[in-house]
């Protein structure tokens, strides 16, 4: 099972998706690390695990049609199963929803639809609710906007810092993305219209 991963930062997602691949908690290929931001630390660590990579920078191009048309004979070539976006900071054309809508998933730091786009958790903090938490996502053209494959949620504890609250997400971003991939490549997961069902093993 061959998957691509979608990353634009840090990649603290990504690595935990190598860890799981090299520990074998996850039986899945990562086929390709794509990046539109060439300096960023997420393609020292795919150089590190030996993945490899594809960069560009958004601005060089006419339109995101054409970065993506480049994106998507990359996947063809490596005939990847899944596109994994771990804070893949940019939205997706028909190019790649298209062929891939159902097989391309996205992790979210808030209970979506609450609180999509780039400020997640510093806008969960700030208005206020006590429960917040992680969503993944199949990727459809919008913002943060596809049917919902699985939560977990927190609750925000009395006089948390939004510091706090940030690496506790992340932590739990770090486990669910990886079963959620487990329970791709397995064919546990379903989508009927927005309604998803992960089947028990
Ligand atoms: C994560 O919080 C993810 O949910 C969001 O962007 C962040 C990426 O962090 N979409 P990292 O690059 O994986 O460390």
């Amino acid at each position: 099972y061959r998957i691509a991963v979608f990353a634009s930062g840090s990649g603290s997602n990504f690595q935990a998706i190598v860890d799981c691949v090299q520990s074998k908690e996850l039986d899945v290929s990562i086929e390709l690390l794509v990046c539109d931001r060439p300096d960023a630390l997420v393609v020292g660590r795919a150089i590190q695990a030996n993945v490899p990579v594809f960069t560009f920078r958004p601005k060089e191009y006419a339109s995101r049609e054409a970065y993506e048309a480049l994106i998507l004979k990359e996947l063809s070539d490596r005939k990847v199963d899944l596109i994994v976006m771990a804070g893949y900071m940019r939205i997706i054309t028909n190019v790649l929803v298209e062929p891939f809508y159902g097989r391309m998933i996205n992790i979210h730091p808030s209970l979506l639809p609450s609180f999509p786009g780039t400020k997640a958790i510093t806008q969960a903090y700030e208005y206020g609710v006590k429960l917040t938490g992680v969503t993944v996502h199949f990727v459809d053209g919008g913002l943060d906007s596809g049917p919902i494959v699985a939560q977990r949620s927190i609750e925000i504890g009395e006089g948390e810092s939004e510091a706090a609250l940030t690496q506790r997400i992340h932590a739990i971003e770090h486990g669910l993305l990886p079963q959620v991939i487990d329970w791709l490549r397995a064919g546990r997961v379903s989508l009927e219209g927005r309604r998803v069902t992960v089947k028990e093993v």
